[in-house]
């Protein structure tokens, strides 16, 4: 890669920053369409927010991509804000066009691509959802907007409740809400279609563990997990194992990437490139 005077300039901002796969995946896609474009992650404490979205402007980067803790906060200082990422009240793309900044959410594309790639259908399904954080209100947006139905479990029960509500009233879906005790997940389960993992837990280093018991998965199920770092976590393996469909939190990495990358460039991203790269760099770590 030659980096010149007209190169464009992306990046990542977040804190932490040094685990992201962004960089790999980004950077290895503009030069496999050979585009004079660079990526580069910034780490930005919560205080430097405002100013890392002005230095957007002033710098003149192209676009960012937007990661924990600061999804919501950037919203303050953008011009323009997707219809989708204001209801979900999260932007993890910026996109800098002429100075004027827009911000999107691919999170909940990418979730839906993953499935479709894989042959998820969503239409007429039931869906249930592990979490209502930041990328889980994002997908849960955009599954129920194709699907039949959607329950959302979580942890903390006020956070499902809350975005139970947030998607009844701007969908006009009814959503059921509970928390992630076996007994709520297995009610909730044993009429679901497709089952999305969208909490951290089973993510690195507590790969061992799993937010659904083992013994209520089934074959006539498809389960898609976000976590990628371990590439196959224990719920991908007992799913797996259970004969059931599974979708790899990769997939769903490539594809939002892909999204983010699509905005930036206007080019159709080369998945294939994306995940290539994001599979070695995952299986090295
Ligand atoms: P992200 O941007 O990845 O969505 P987040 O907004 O911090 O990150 O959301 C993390 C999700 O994982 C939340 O649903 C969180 O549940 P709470 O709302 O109760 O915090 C869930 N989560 C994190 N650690 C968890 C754990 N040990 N057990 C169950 N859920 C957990």
């Amino acid at each position: 890669m030659i980096v010149t005077g007209k190169t464009r300039v992306c990046g990542v901002i977040g804190d932490p920053i040094e685990h992201t796969l962004s960089p790999i995946i980004h950077n290895a896609a503009f030069e496999a369409l050979n585009l004079d474009y660079v990526f580069l992650a910034f780490k930005v404490k919560s205080a430097w927010v405002e100013a890392a979205v002005n230095g957007m402007r002033a710098l003149n980067l192209r676009g960012l991509n937007v990661t924990m803790p600061h999804k919501s906060a950037v919203m303050n200082y953008l011009d323009r804000i997707d219809l989708s990422a204001q209801i979900v009240n999260s932007v993890n793309t910026i996109l800098n066009k002429e100075n004027l900044l827009f911000g999107f959410n691919t999170d909940g594309i990418g979730a839906l691509k993953a499935l479709k790639e894989n042959g998820v259908e969503l239409k007429g399904r039931k869906i249930l959802l592990l979490g209502a954080g930041g990328a889980a209100r994002a997908i849960a947006y955009t599954l129920a907007k194709e699907a039949d139905e959607l329950a959302v479990l979580n942890r903390t029960v006020k956070q499902a409740e809350g975005l139970a509500k947030l998607l009844e009233k701007s969908l006009s879906k009814k959503v059921v809400a509970g928390s992630l005790k076996p007994s709520d997940i297995q009610r909730n389960l044993q009429d679901s279609d497709i089952l999305v993992n969208a909490t951290s837990v089973g993510m690195s280093p507590n790969a061992e563990e799993s937010p659904v018991p083992p013994k209520l998965l089934r074959s006539n199920l498809a389960v898609m997990d976000i976590v990628y770092n371990p590439v196959e976590t224990k719920l991908a393996q007992d799913a797996k194992a259970a004969g059931a469909k599974v979708v790899s939190g990769v997939d769903m990495l490539i594809h939002q990437g892909a999204a983010s990358f699509e905005i930036w460039t206007g080019k159709s991203a080369p998945i294939e490139v994306m995940r290539k790269v994001a599979l070695k760099h995952l299986q090295k770590v």
